[in-house]
């Protein structure tokens, strides 16, 4: 087992009521002066964060201001553009993500991500939850059983597909689709949640459910979610980030960021007057 590795499971042992209490602001991921372009392009300038960890972190901003940039940064999921440079750092357990020991592999096991619109695989509902658990080599039945009622259950959808487990999950609803995409994010035991506008193409109704499943979910894991919805980001995050034009404009907890932004700019976003 590497060192980052033991570092993950050391973390996941502690009871997260415990790591609230001991670590109110203990961060998970600590951005400096991060760069990154797009060829010549630059999306990201001097980002300095820091992701709190067992907590919700909402990114806002306008489109195009780089905030599914830096979410797939988090997990070096944004390399997969051949273009994309990087420079600064992104301490994870005391590691520089950026850095060549770094498996890649561990990285997006541990930091997962889901996106805007549902992506389950063209397979049965038990098999996506078992995709992940079986690429890392998880063969015996009852043991992926067990994995994929765990998920389910953590994603709040097993009594709705407990007894349709074989069937295609393109015959789920959107919301039940994207509760099922949560599933199988959970089903790799990740540590840290990206969700990039996850409820942008859900009705109101699947949009709650996914809503109150983020607030369950936080007392386990750290989650980062990127949103145009002002509503949904005062109600379901702790820390909220305004970005504007690859730069980090203002960030600080999420009431204070709505009823007291510091910054005119941030000002003008959150009151609709841009974006
Ligand atoms: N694959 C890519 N190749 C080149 N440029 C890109 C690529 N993806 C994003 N960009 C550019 O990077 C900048 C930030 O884009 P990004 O997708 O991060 O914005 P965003 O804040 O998520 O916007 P939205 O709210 O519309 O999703 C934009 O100028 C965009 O054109
Ligand atoms: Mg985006």
């Amino acid at each position: 087992m590497t060192a980052f590795q033991t570092a993950v499971k050391e973390n996941k042992k502690k009871s997260p009521v415990v790591q609230e209490n001991i670590n109110k602001e203990e961060s998970i991921f600590s951005a400096k002066g991060l760069n990154l372009w797009y060829g010549n392009d630059q999306a990201l300038k001097d980002i300095n964060l820091d992701i709190r960890k067992n907590g919700v972190t909402a990114i806002i901003g306008p489109s195009g201001c780089g905030k599914s940039t830096f979410l797939k940064t988090l997990n070096r999921m944004v390399e997969l553009v051949p273009i994309v440079k990087t420079s600064g750092a992104i301490d994870y357990h005391g590691v520089n993500i950026f850095d060549p020991s770094v498996n890649l592999v561990e990285l997006r096991s541990s930091v997962g991500m889901v996106f805007q619109k549902p992506n389950p695989f063209p397979k049965s509902i038990f098999d996506n939850v078992a995709f992940g658990p079986r690429v890392h080599g998880v063969k015996k039945k009852a043991e992926l059983k067990e994995i994929v009622e765990k998920s389910l259950r953590g994603s709040g959808l097993w009594d709705e597909v407990k007894d349709r487990l074989g069937e295609s999950a393109m015959g789920l609803s959107g919301g039940q689709q994207q509760r099922l995409c949560i599933a199988r994010c959970l089903a790799v035991e990740p540590e840290v949640i990206l969700m990039d506008e996850p409820t942008s193409a859900l009705d109101p109704k699947s949009t709650l459910k996914v809503e109150e499943l983020i607030q369950e979910l936080k007392k386990d894991y750290s989650i980062v979610i990127v949103t145009h919805n002002m509503q949904q980001a005062a109600r379901i995050s702790d820390k909220t980030a305004f970005f504007l034009n690859g730069e980090v404009v203002e960030y600080d907890n999420t009431d204070t960021i709505f009823s007291n932004p510091q910054d005119k700019r941030t000002e003008d976003y959150i009151t609709g007057r841009f974006g």
